[in-house]
């Protein structure tokens, strides 16, 4: 049984349309993620579910219950947006609070306190929010969503503002309180690796349309279009002709193949050659060689296109810039499109 269901959604602005035809559904305690480039209409499906937007055609379910046309304080979901839209005259404990105090709750102290220790931020009741952090920050919007046990919680870029570390740090605090709650979550990001690091389940869209979904070992290892394969993971995405050419066999056949850059294995041009018969082997030369972490990628020439090859071990030495070079292709690793 699907908790989240999203049935045929259509919604456009003027001429323009921008969600087509969204359907997906989601279990009880998903992390899913809707991931795609800025304007392809991630918020604006977030806040369909929300019901801060209308959408023009479908249906949207919540644990079995029709909401397409509810009013946004009916429907039970919480949000947390980018900015962090707290009350600035009001003490971390009033911002949490605020939601109980209007529904005149029970317990609101408890139910506070305990949200408060869930976030991490016990000793911080009295402080107003110009004296936090911006992950502080974030963690009383959060609480603040959560203490009003939302049936499903959207989080739309949340930690998009924040420091590389701090974002670190608060995406793990969020998967932990995500799974200690069991909650229903659909999380909104443009970082394809911190789709991947989070989500139980990915929903990849292009303008307006979830192109694929699945998990994330599942998007990562067999995209379904171009796309996909570019946007997730840095595919290298060649023309089926270019491909010919530069391993001189036609053994595949399709319109494209994709070649995830750290299958590549890059040595020197006068290297002793691998077993041909599972790599095909290609020509070129260092175009330009960077370092991210503990990967070197390089950009290498060759004849018809250039290439990503991400070597993450180096046991042999760094290649320098205009070595020749020779790349060596697993044949069972090319994804055919
Ligand atoms: N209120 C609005 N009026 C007109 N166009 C809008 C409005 N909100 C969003 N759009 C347009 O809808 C498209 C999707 O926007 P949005 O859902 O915000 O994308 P994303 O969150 O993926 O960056 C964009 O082209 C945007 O310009
Ligand atoms: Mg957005």
């Amino acid at each position: 049984m699907s908790y989240v269901t999203i049935d045929q959604v259509t919604k456009g602005y003027h001429q323009q349309v921008v969600l087509e035809n969204i359907s997906l559904t989601l279990k009880k305690g998903e992390f899913a993620t809707l991931l795609g480039q800025s304007g392809c209409g991630k918020s604006t499906l977030l806040r369909s579910i929300a019901g801060l937007e209308d959408v023009d055609s479908g249906t949207i379910f919540i644990d079995g219950k029709d909401i397409t046309h509810v009013s946004p304080r009916q429907r039970e979901v919480g949000m947390v947006f980018q900015s962090y839209a707290l009350f600035p005259n009001m003490n971390v404990f009033d911002n949490i609070a605020y939601g109980l105090k209007m529904k005149k709750a029970k317990n609101i102290k408890s139910r506070v306190t305990k949200m408060i220790e869930l976030v991490d931020l016990v000793g911080k009741e009295q402080s107003y929010p110009h004296q936090l952090s911006g992950g502080q920050q974030q963690r009383v919007a959060l609480a603040r969503a959560l203490v009003m046990e939302p049936k499903v919680l959207l989080l739309d870029e949340p930690l998009s503002a924040l420091d590389a570390k701090i974002r670190k740090n608060l995406q793990k605090e969020l998967k932990r309180i995500q799974k200690e709650l069991d909650i229903t979550t659909i999380f909104v990001t443009h970082d394809q690796e911190e789709a991947m690091t989070m989500s139980d389940r990915i929903f990849v869209m292009n303008k307006g349309k979830i192109v694929q979904s699945g998990s994330p070992v599942e998007i990562y290892t067999s995209p379904v279009n171009t796309f996909v394969a570019k946007f997730i993971g840095n595919y290298n995405v060649l023309s089926m002709e270019v491909f010919h050419q530069l391993v001189h066999s036609t053994e595949l056949n399709g319109k494209e193949v994709a070649i995830r850059p750290e299958v590549l294995q890059i040595v020197p041009a006068d290297e002793d050659q691998m077993s041909v018969q599972s790599n095909w082997g290609i020509k070129g030369f260092v175009k330009d060689v960077s370092m991210t972490g503990n990967v070197l990628r390089y950009e290498v020439e060759t004849e018809g296109a250039a290439l990503l090859v991400d070597d993450l071990h180096h046991k042999g030495k760094m290649l320098e810039q205009g070595e020749q070079v020779q790349i060596f292709v697993p044949k069972k690793e090319c994804i055919i499109l």
